[in-house]
Parts: C-alpha cells; sequence; structure tokens
C-alpha cells in the first residue's frame, strides 16, 4: 500500500478509479481520539487557519504513513507545498519531528489495510469511458488502447497527470469537452537502465523520477527537487512537462543539457527526436496529432561532461521560473572546450540554447576571462520580455551571470 499526498484540486474524479481516497474528515478514530499526527499538530500548537490546516494534517499523514522516520529534510520537503506560515512554520516541523515516537506507525488504517488491499484489488484494472452531456473522458489501461484512442479522436486533450490542464478548469471554469487521460497506463511508467542510457516512461511522476536519476543525471535530479511542491510532483509526469512546451517548463533546459532523445509513438510505430528539435515554438512541439510521447531516452554521459542546472525564482520552492538553465561542457587536457550546451528558459518563446554564446567558447580555454567574454553575448541570442516575474533587462543579467556561476562551480571540483 502506497499512500501519497496530491492536490485535489488537479485531481479530475476519474483518476481516483483504483484507489482509495482519505480525506482529513477520515481520519479521527471511531472512539474520537485524534490520528497521531493530528495530536502531534495539536502537542506543537502546530495550527494554522481552516484553510491550510487540513493540508498540513494530510501532508504529515502521508509522510507518517511513508513507513519510516522522516529526516528534518524530507519533513522541509513534504510540507514545501503547503505554503502559508501565518502563524508560524516551527511548530509545524515540530510536529513532524514529533512523530519520530511513533516507530511502529500503528494506526486505524493499520488495522484494517489487509482488509483494503482486498477491496482494492477487486478494482479491475480496466479502460475508462466517462460521458456526460457535454464531457467525454477516456482513461485506457494501456497504451495499445491509447493509441487507438489518440488516432480516432484527434481533438482530445491529452493529460498526462493534468497540473497545467486542471487549472484551465478550476481557474478559468473551462469547459473540456474531450480528455484522454494517461494516468493508468502501465508502460508508461517504466524505468529501463542500462550502460549506455537510463530509459524514463512519459507516465512515471516527476516524484519517482526523481529517485531514478539522483546519482547518474544528478543536474535533472537538483531541478525536479525545486519544481513545484511534493502534492504537484506526485501527478505531474515528464511527458506531461515535455507535451506541454511552456517557455518556462523546468525541465527542458536541463534535459537539453543531457542530450535527451524524445520517444513518440502512433499506432504506425515509433519515432525518436532529439529534444533540440522537440520543441518548435510557443508551447508546439514536433509530435503528430496522432503521436503521444512514451518515453525519454537519457544517454548516459563520459565522465569528462559536466552538467548543472540553475533556476532563478522568487523563491526557492513551488515557484515559476524566472529563468532556468541546463548546461553542460566537456573540457579536453588542455581545459579547452570541445563541447558545450547552454539551455535556457524564461528567455524566449521557447527553451532555447545560446547559439552565439556557445559558438565563441567552441575550442577556447575554459577560464574565467573567456567565460565572462562569452557571457557578455548572451544578449545576441535572446530578446526576452518584461512580465509579472522580472524585466526583460533582469533576465539578460540573469543569464548572463548563470553562465558565470556555471564556470564557477566547475572550478569547484
Ligand atoms: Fe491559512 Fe495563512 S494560515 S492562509
Amino acid at each position: 500500500m502506497r499512500y501519497t499526498a496530491v492536490d485535489s484540486c488537479l485531481v479530475f474524479l476519474p483518476m481516483v478509479h483504483g484507489k482509495q481516497i482519505i480525506t482529513v474528515e477520515n481520519l479521527m478514530d471511531a472512539d474520537g481520539s485524534l490520528h497521531p499526527v493530528q495530536q502531534a499538530l495539536v502537542d506543537t500548537y502546530g495550527s494554522q487557519c481552516g484553510f491550510c490546516t487540513p493540508g498540513i494534517v494530510m501532508t504529515l499523514f502521508a509522510l507518517y504513513k511513508s513507513g519510516h522516520t522522516p529526516t528534518r529534510t524530507e519533513i522541509d520537503d513534504a510540507l514545501v507545498g503547503n505554503l502559508c506560515r501565518c502563524t508560524g512554520y516551527r511548530p509545524i516541523v515540530d510536529a513532524g519531528l514529533a512523530l519520530a515516537v511513533h516507530t511502529d506507525r500503528k494506526d486505524k488504517f493499520s488495522r484494517t489495510e489487509e482488509e483494503t488491499i482486498v477491496l482494492l484489488r477487486q478494482i479491475k484494472h480496466e479502460s475508462i469511458r466517462y460521458e456526460s452531456c457535454n464531457q467525454l473522458y477516456h482513461r485506457p489501461a494501456t497504451l495499445h488502447e491509447a493509441l487507438v484512442l489518440r488516432r480516432n479522436s484527434l481533438d482530445a486533450l491529452v493529460v498526462s497527470g493534468g497540473t497545467d490542464v486542471a487549472l484551465r478548469v478550476t481557474k478559468k471554469h473551462e469547459l473540456l469537452p474531450e480528455i484522454l487521460d494517461l494516468s493508468a497506463i502501465p508502460e508508461l511508467k517504466e524505468v529501463v537502465s542500462s550502460s549506455e542510457s537510463i530509459v524514463l516512461g512519459a507516465g512515471l511522476s516527476l516524484n519517482d523520477v526523481r529517485p531514478a536519476v539522483r546519482i547518474s543525471f544528478a543536474a535533472l535530479a537538483e531541478m525536479l527537487d525545486v519544481f513545484g511542491s511534493k502534492q504537484i510532483r506526485n501527478l505531474g509526469t515528464l511527458g506531461g512537462n515535455l507535451g506541454s512546451a511552456s517557455p518556462i517548463g523546468d525541465s527542458l533546459p536541463v534535459l537539453m543539457a543531457y542530450g535527451a532523445i524524445v520517444r513518440v509513438m502512433n499506432c504506425d510505430g515509433t519515432r525518436d527526436i532529439p529534444i533540440t528539435e522537440f520543441i518548435t515554438g510557443y508551447r508546439t512541439t514536433a509530435c503528430r496529432p496522432d503521436e503521444l510521447i512514451t518515453s525519454v531516452i537519457l544517454p548516459r554521459p563520459s565522465a569528462s561532461v559536466i552538467v548543472r542546472s540553475f533556476k532563478i525564482s522568487k523563491r526557492q520552492d513551488l515557484d515559476i521560473s524566472t529563468v532556468s538553465a541546463g548546461f553542460a561542457v566537456q573540457l579536453d587536457k588542455k581545459n579547452c572546450v570541445e563541447t558545450c550546451i547552454l539551455a535556457f528558459g524564461g528567455m524566449a518563446a521557447q527553451t532555447k540554447r545560446a547559439v552565439s554564446v556557445e559558438k565563441f567558447l567552441a575550442g577556447k580555454n575554459w577560464t574565467r576571462d573567456v567565460v565572462e567574454q562569452a557571457a557578455s553575448i548572451v544578449k545576441n541570442d535572446f530578446s526576452p520580455i518584461t512580465d509579472a516575474r522580472a524585466g526583460a533587462d533582469f533576465r539578460l543579467i540573469a543569464a548572463r551571470n548563470l553562465i558565470l556561476k556555471f564556470w564557477i562551480s566547475t572550478q569547484q571540483g
């Protein structure tokens, strides 16, 4: 049994098929005693307002049910999505730390867990077609079915996680007439690791991608650490982030730095598209109307390639990037640049490489002087916009400084 906290406002009803839903109203025991998580919050005075407290309780509940004693870092990471700290953050963290005394993690759900598993197993893993008077929702259970549905319903909106699309419903009150939801397809959630590459299923949640890439693709893991919050990462997927082709999609620059390949499929077969060719413009991709993204292939970089990711935002966690970057450099024995990729998000209508800077650096000595000169021409590559997050000038300065920051990071072993 795996207990996961998610943002309920990002969940469409058919997505919960086959799952047990636990809300804050469920936690109290039949005899009126509070759940250990609720009791810990009471004991440490960790309450917030009536909007925030239920979310905090459920976040700590999922942590409690993870079965091990969370570290301070894990508690902080879990609570990132419960943003408001009106009444103080420390007592809430204290409540999380206080749960360490419950080593057996027994609660009312443990007592009925076997029964619940039997009930859940009785729900067939099957495709769902859910129809109302003006909406149609497909939730195929196999990749084959999804591809056939895609071919036959070219206008259906493809949803993989839905963290972007759901906001169109909850914030903009849009009526989405037809949805093709890929969240129930096991083939899209596989990780295949070999000596040459790691292949990440497009339907893997961003939270599940993190441990899979932590050691070999650390710059991607680090970017995912500051990607939304845990409750969002439990829903959002790599394929969804690529498919939405947002100019500020956090995964794209670092995937470019790793030379990722996007695998797409239709009923006739498979195509592999280098990620630099995959994004074709503002929220557009090279994916054809009848194709679905099935996986992302990350070739293992040679030991001499240095890859880093950076994110500039107004706060560290749970924020949209103002500028993001994925950089890679390979140096020869004389400390000269052999290959170099400098990819930026937030600087143009699409994720884009700083081609002039890369050209300038090719073959040159990787020294501070040279990198400073190179960084100063980043303005030739981009004409960023001014928006609520930052002015165009700020973005250019941030981009220039990130290139220098990259160089500094390469001097620290
Ligand atoms: Fe809920 Fe601040 S405690 S809005």
